[in-house]
């Protein structure tokens, strides 16, 4: 077959031209599937996917199969799956042999075949080998599938996959969204209803006094940056933060014995049995479960099968809410970054009820574009869509249908959608082609293409099971669990810098502040933290310097100032100032103080700190010792040309050049697209009018045996321009040379000069298809920035480029109790 995927080429340009192969276009009228390949833009899917149908249409398959094609490309997926089915991802046998099914078939099916289980896993193996090849696929494209990125199974309450830590999402939001006042009072308004709803209280953010006070606490800490934690929040419904709720006196608006009660009910939760389970493992950082410590890829599937209605609820919401805040940490994009998956999303999205999931995923789909998150939602229940929050949708796939009410229901979205993107919408022709579908078989309506195609999904790669079970999904991650803990992946959270050498006793405070002569520059470094009780603020001497500095490197292009700022010991020895013994306690000259503190005392001045001169010779020390060890270590890469952010980790920076090497070969995609469509329509115009002109002569000649037309739709070059939307002057411009060339055909005289342009065409033909093959080649071989070698870069600083600012005296405030124990106070 021509342009079969079986063609080694083919199949390895499309997986690195950002196309995902979903399936092959279909013949509603003949029943059977078209030559070609249904390939989806991988950017396409910014504008967000949902996909309906009735039980067993498909649907899994078809964004199981979507998922795949993204983890090939390196896009990392985060799945919700309320029934089970996407841990099937996990499911890739290369070998595809029966031995390698035997452990995931269903037992109940081999029973019910009357097959032993080795004997049904061997035909299982036996249908997916064969399933793959009719598409074109093989157990090395499985491999490639598994190489590509990591996939791990999530069980929120549960410790079968990873578990799920939901403490740190009651942690302060990131200083972006508190800044965003509208964002904050979402974040809060959801986390209070889902928290409510766990403990089947079903709270009117507006009305209910539950609500209200929950949201209240939130706020007050939240605003202050302070984090939350349950037994906090347990704490704090008792003896909230405010006085007064709204005009009203706290304990007349909600009385404390309520108080009480509801602080009880959260209590049991906690200390309810399986709760535990909650509590541990992972925390919902999105972007350590999007990409592994090296910075691959990864597929988090969040299993939720084995949850309650309300805990469900209350786990989708924190999730999404905690993607809402990804997303806008992330720098805008017009390539697919990520993927937000939902199977079966009934209950989260309704048209009408306002559950606490439906504020979030309604914000992810009206902003995630601009950060390249495409959403897709699957859902065997279109009346229980809400169409209006789809509106923006860019692409629906639809497969069959149970009833005309559903039918009735996509129509009206699909109309809606097309309003929208102003489009025309031919609902009389929408309508019979959805009649016609079947199991497999979807229509894909999608924004970005001239019109809806039909086409039948390809085989999986994984093995479609069905939903795993609890000990399945205990089989599966246990190995990765073992494999995390031993490799130490996890991160150590960092401990606290080392504090200067204070001394701690030898002092005797004074009342009074020392007199130090008008040349030594004196600061007051602010309180930062509250007094302990039965303790004296006292101010101790320090220097503190701050300096700018400079570090570039014109030959690699780097330029990087930096400000640094520090506070060193005074001693009273032969050196009273080590500037190795500095550090950076994250104050400015800005933040420093005028004034000391009210009823503060003060430590001895060193001989030395009372000397202007003493601060000028510092002042030298500190640029000659800021010369000696200051250095900006950055990585490059040698194939993108892009140099990592100073204080950006290398899994970060591989992070971002993964983005930056997708954005690339879009770009290139489309200047192929370009540069290539043009050409090929016009050629294929030439080709059918040279046909004509041939079938004409030949007709006059009454000569029989006509070539047929020539498809040129499969071909490598067709399948990749698709049917996208070629810009209306290049259509213009390339059927004015057909018409040209019409014309000049019409002229020939005779049958065999016909035949000869259309043998010349095809070979113009042939010949543009290697030079596309070279250049889509060219593009493809592209390094990874997962696996390249990046260059280290040390950039120091010439004396020049050192420039100090300040180097003062630092009174640093500490509280002292009255055995003379000081801790610092200033931060
Ligand atoms: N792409 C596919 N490749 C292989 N088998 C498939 C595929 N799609 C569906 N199937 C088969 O059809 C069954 C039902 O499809 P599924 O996607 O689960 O339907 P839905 O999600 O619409 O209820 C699957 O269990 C599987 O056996
Ligand atoms: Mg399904």
């Amino acid at each position: 077959m021509k342009g079969s995927l079986k063609d080694d080429v083919a199949k390895q340009d499309f997986e690195k031209l950002g196309l995902f192969y979903l399936g092959r276009p279909y013949d509603l009228a003949k029943k059977k599937p078209k030559e070609g390949f249904l390939l989806y833009d991988s950017k396409d899917l910014v504008t967000h996917a949902v996909c309906v149908g009735m039980t067993g249409s498909g649907k899994t398959g078809l964004c199981l199969g979507l998922l795949e094609e993204a983890a090939i490309d390196g896009i990392p997926a985060l799945i919700i799956d309320p029934k089970g089915d996407l841990g099937n991802l996990l499911l890739t046998f290369p070998r595809l042999t029966g031995e390698s099914f035997l452990p995931w078939i269903n037992e109940d099916d081999a029973r019910k075949k009357g097959l032993s289980p080795a004997d049904y896993a061997g035909q299982q193996a036996e249908l997916w080998k064969k399933g793959l090849a009719q598409w074109g696929q093989d157990g090395e494209r499985v491999a490639r599938l598994r190489e590509a990125a990591d996939f791990a199974i999530y069980t929120p309450g549960s410790s079968a996959g990873f578990p799920v830590s939901i403490l740190k999402s009651f942690g302060a939001p990131a200083q972006d969204i508190r800044n965003d006042a509208e964002l904050l009072r979402e974040r809060i308004s959801t986390t209070a209803t889902s928290l409510l709803g766990l403990l089947g209280i079903e709270a009117d953010p507006i009305q209910s006094r539950e609500h209200i006070l929950m949201s209240t606490i939130l706020d007050t800490n939240w605003k202050q940056g302070q984090d939350l934690d349950l037994a906090s929040l347990i704490q704090q419904i008792q003896t909230p933060p405010v006085a007064k709720i709204g005009v009203m006196d706290l304990d007349s608006f909600f009385p404390s014995k309520d108080r009480f009660a509801l602080a009880t009910k959260l209590n049991n939760l906690l200390a309810a049995p399986g709760f535990q389970a909650w509590l541990e493992g992972e925390a919902l950082d999105i972007q350590e479960i999007l990409y592994t410590p090296e910075g691959k890829p990864r597929m988090a599937i969040f299993s939720i099968a084995h949850l309650g209605d309300a805990e469900r609820m209350f786990f989708v919401t924190l999730l999404l809410s905690q993607m809402v805040g990804w997303m806008r940490a992330q720098s805008g994009t017009t390539s697919l970054r990520a993927i937000l998956y939902m199977d079966e999303i009934f209950g989260y999205f309704p048209p009408v009820a306002n559950p606490p999931s439906k504020v979030p995923l309604l914000t992810l789909l009206k902003q995630a574009r601009a950060f390249g998150l495409g959403v897709v939602l699957a859902t065997q229940n279109p009346v229980d869509l809400d169409y209006k929050g789809l509106a923006n949708t860019g692409t629906w796939f639809i497969g069959r249908l149970q009833t005309e009410r559903d039918k009735a229901r996509v129509l009206e979205g699909l109309e809606g959608a097309s309003a929208s993107s102003s489009k025309k919408f031919d609902r009389g022709k929408m309508e019979q082609m959805l009649a016609g579908l079947g199991s497999r078989i979807f229509l894909m309506n999608n924004v970005h293409e001239d019109e809806p195609v039909v086409f039948e999904t390809r085989w999986c790669l994984s093995y479609l099971r069905g939903p795993l079970t609890r000990n399945q999904i205990k089989l599966l991650m246990d190995l990765r669990k073992q494999k995390r803990e031993t490799s130490g992946v996890r991160r150590q959270v960092s401990g606290e810098a080392v504090s200067p050498a204070l001394h701690a006793s030898g002092f005797t405070p004074h009342a009074q502040r020392p007199v130090v002569p008008p040349g030594v520059p004196q600061y007051f470094v602010p309180i930062r933290s509250t007094q302990p009780r039965q303790t004296t603020p006292v101010y101790q001497p320090m220097v503190f310097a701050s300096c700018q500095i400079r570090f570039s490197d014109s030959k690699k292009g780097l330029d990087i100032t930096q400000d640094l700022s520090v506070l060193a010991p005074i001693t009273g020895e032969a050196i009273p100032v080590d500037w190795d013994h500095a550090t950076d306690v994250g104050l400015t000259v800005s933040d420093l103080e005028r004034m000391p503190a009210e009823a503060a005392q003060f430590a001895e001045l060193p001989a030395a700190a009372g000397k202007a001169k003493s601060y000028e010779s510092w002042n030298k020390d500190f640029a000659g010792w800021l010369y000696r060890t200051q250095k900006v270590e950055l990585l490059r890469s040698p194939s993108q040309k892009e140099v990592s952010k100073p204080g950006e980790s290398e899994r970060d920076f591989r992070i971002r050049l993964q983005q930056a090497a997708h954005e690339q070969r879009d770009q290139s995609v489309e200047r192929l697209r370009q540069k290539y469509a043009p050409k090929i329509t016009a050629l294929q115009e030439r080709i059918r009018r040279a046909e004509q002109a041939v079938e004409r002569e030949a007709e006059q000649a009454k000569q029989s045996g006509i070539q047929t037309a020539i498809s040129v739709g499969a071909t490598l070059l067709g399948a990749f321009m698709g049917r996208k939307a070629i810009s209306a002057t290049t259509v213009g411009r390339a059927t004015a040379a057909a018409r040209g060339a019409g014309r000049a055909i019409k002229e020939a005289k005779d049958v065999g000069r016909a035949r000869e342009t259309v043998a010349a065409l095809q070979q113009q033909l042939t010949h543009l298809e290697a030079q596309f093959k070279a250049e889509t080649e060219s593009l493809a071989a592209a390094r990874d920035p997962l696996t390249e070698s990046l260059e280290a870069i040390a950039l120091r600083p010439t004396k020049t480029n050192v420039a100090v600012k300040l180097v003062a005296l630092a009174w640093t405030p500490h509280w002292v109790d009255s055995q003379g124990y000081s801790t610092p106070s200033w931060r």
